[in-house]
C-alpha cells in the first residue's frame, strides 16, 4: 500500500506503515513465527500501548501464501453483525477484479447478503438479515471456505472480548468449536479490556482456555523510542535533542498513546529545533485542555475513589495499597474500604494493575495525563 507522507509524522489514531511504526521487531517476528506455525496468538497489554497498531504491522510482511484480515468487533452487538463485519472485511481485502477477489464475491455473494456501497469511500459493504441459526451456518462457512483455499488465512479480531456481550448465549463456545476444526486459518486475538481478556484465555473453566499463545506486548524500550523521535523530527528538517526526546517520553510514563500525543503536539509547535520551552508549554496546553475531563472523574467518583484514584496517581506505582504508610499519607480510611474503592477504579479502568520485574503485583493510573495533572503543571521557565 503506498500512503502519502503524512504532514505530521507522530500520528495518533490508526496506522500508517512502517515509517511511522517504532520497533515492535521481536514482537512482529514473535507473531510471524507463531503464524509459520500454525499457532493462534492473544495479544495483551494495558490499554494504548500498541496491540492495534502491531497487528496492522505484522498484516503488511506476512510471510508468501498468506493473506490477512483484520476486524474490530468493538461496534458489533450481536452475531448477526460480527457476520457482516467479517463477510465485509473478506471482500474489502482482495480486490475485486482479480480472480481470487472475484472468488471471494461469488462465494459471499451466495450466501445472499445486501451489498451497498460507502457513500464517502466506496468501499463494498455485506449485510444479512437472517436467523440466529441460519448466521451461525454462514459463519461456519465463510471460515471453511477459507480453509479451503490453497493459501493460509490469518483473522485478526481486534475487541474480542466484545463477544461476551452478544445476547445469543455462549458464542464463545460455539466459534470456538469451528475454529478448532480449521487447518489454514490462524488467529490473532486481542482487546482492550485486559482482564477479560486474559480471564477468556487463562480459566479453566472457559471455552478458549489455552487455545493460543500468548503475547504480552510491553513498553516500547525508551532508548529506542527517543532515538527514532529524533529522526522522525530530522525526516522533516526539525531538531530535537536525544536528552529533551527522553525526558518528555519518560514524563509519558513510555505510554505509547501518550508519548504519540505530546510529540503530535511538539512537533506542530516547533519550526526548527525543540526547546525545553516548547515541550513545556505543549504539555501544559495539553493538561490545560484535559481539565474538564479530570474534574469531571470527580464528580463521577465517591470521595474516598477520587482520593485514592489521586493517591495511586502521585505515587505512580502502588505495591501495597493498604500499607500503613500510604492510608495515612493520604488519609484513606480503613483498609476495607480502600480495597472496595480499588475494585471500582478497576472496573471503570481508571486503575491497572500489573506485575513488576520482581513478579510483585502493582497498581497505576491508567490515564498518563491526570497522573501529571494530579502532580501539578510544570513551571514554565
Ligand atoms: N510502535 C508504535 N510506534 C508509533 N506509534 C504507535 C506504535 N504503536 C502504537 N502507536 C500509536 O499509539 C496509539 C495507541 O496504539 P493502539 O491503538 O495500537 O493501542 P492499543 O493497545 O490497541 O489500544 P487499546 O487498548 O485502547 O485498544 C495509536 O495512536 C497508534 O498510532
Ligand atoms: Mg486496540
Amino acid at each position: 500500500m503506498k500512503l502519502n507522507k503524512l504532514s505530521n509524522p507522530f500520528p495518533t489514531v490508526g496506522y500508517y506503515g512502517h515509517e511511522y511504526f517504532c520497533d515492535r521487531q521481536n514482537e512482529t517476528s514473535h507473531l510471524i513465527r507463531n503464524i509459520e506455525n500454525g499457532n493462534s496468538t492473544t495479544i495483551i497489554s494495558i490499554r494504548r500501548i500498541g496491540k492495534t497498531g502491531l497487528i496492522h504491522h505484522v498484516l503488511g510482511q506476512l510471510p508468501k501464501g498468506w493473506k490477512g484480515i483484520y476486524i474490530d468487533i468493538l461496534s458489533t452487538e450481536n452475531i448477526n453483525e460480527f457476520l457482516n463485519n467479517l463477510a465485509t472485511s473478506i471482500i474489502q481485502s482482495i480486490p475485486q477484479k482479480s480472480s481470487l477477489g472475484k472468488k471471494f464475491w461469488n462465494f459471499i455473494q451466495s450466501l445472499r447478503p445486501v451489498i451497498s456501497f460507502d457513500s464517502l469511500t466506496g468501499a463494498p459493504q455485506a449485510s444479512f438479515d437472517i436467523s440466529i441459526k441460519k448466521t451461525e451456518l454462514n459463519i461456519k462457512f465463510v471460515l471453511q471456505f477459507l480453509d479451503s483455499q490453497d493459501f493460509k488465512t490469518i483473522i485478526s479480531i481486534d475487541e474480542f472480548q466484545q463477544i461476551l456481550n452478544y445476547p445469543e448465549k455462549n458464542t464463545d463456545a460455539w466459534l470456538r468449536s469451528i475454529i478448532q476444526q480449521l487447518k489454514n486459518v490462524v488467529f490473532i486475538f486481542s482487546g482492550s479490556q485486559q482482564h477479560i481478556m486474559t480471564e477468556m484465555f487463562t480459566s479453566p473453566n472457559r471455552p478458549f482456555y489455552r487455545s493460543t499463545q500468548f503475547l504480552k506486548l510491553e513498553k516500547i524500550d525508551i532508548d529506542i523510542y527517543a532515538d527514532f523521535i529524533v529522526k522522525q523530527f530530522k525526516k522533516y528538517n526539525k531538531q530535537i535533542d536525544l536528552q529533551i526526546a527522553l525526558e518528555v517520553i519518560e514524563w509519558c510514563n513510555i505510554h505509547t498513546y501518550y508519548v504519540q500525543q505530546l510529540f503530535n503536539r511538539i512537533f506542530s509547535g516547533t519550526n526548527t529545533n525543540v526547546t525545553k520551552e516548547i515541550w513545556h508549554q505543549q504539555a501544559n496546553e495539553l493538561l490545560n485542555e484535559q481539565e474538564t475531563i479530570f474534574i469531571n472523574y470527580r464528580n463521577l467518583l465517591t470521595n474516598s475513589q477520587w482520593k485514592l484514584l489521586k493517591a495511586i496517581a502521585i505515587e505512580n506505582r502502588v505495591l501495597t495499597p493498604t500499607s500503613k504508610d500510604f492510608i495515612s499519607k493520604y488519609n484513606l480510611g480503613s483498609s476495607a474500604a480502600l480495597l472496595r474503592s480499588l475494585d471500582s477504579l478497576r472496573k471503570y479502568e481508571l486503575v491497572y494493575s500489573e506485575f513488576d520485574t520482581n513478579g510483585k503485583i502493582y497498581y497505576s493510573v491508567y490515564d498518563v495525563l491526570f497522573q501529571q495533572w494530579c502532580k501539578g503543571k510544570i513551571l514554565l521557565n
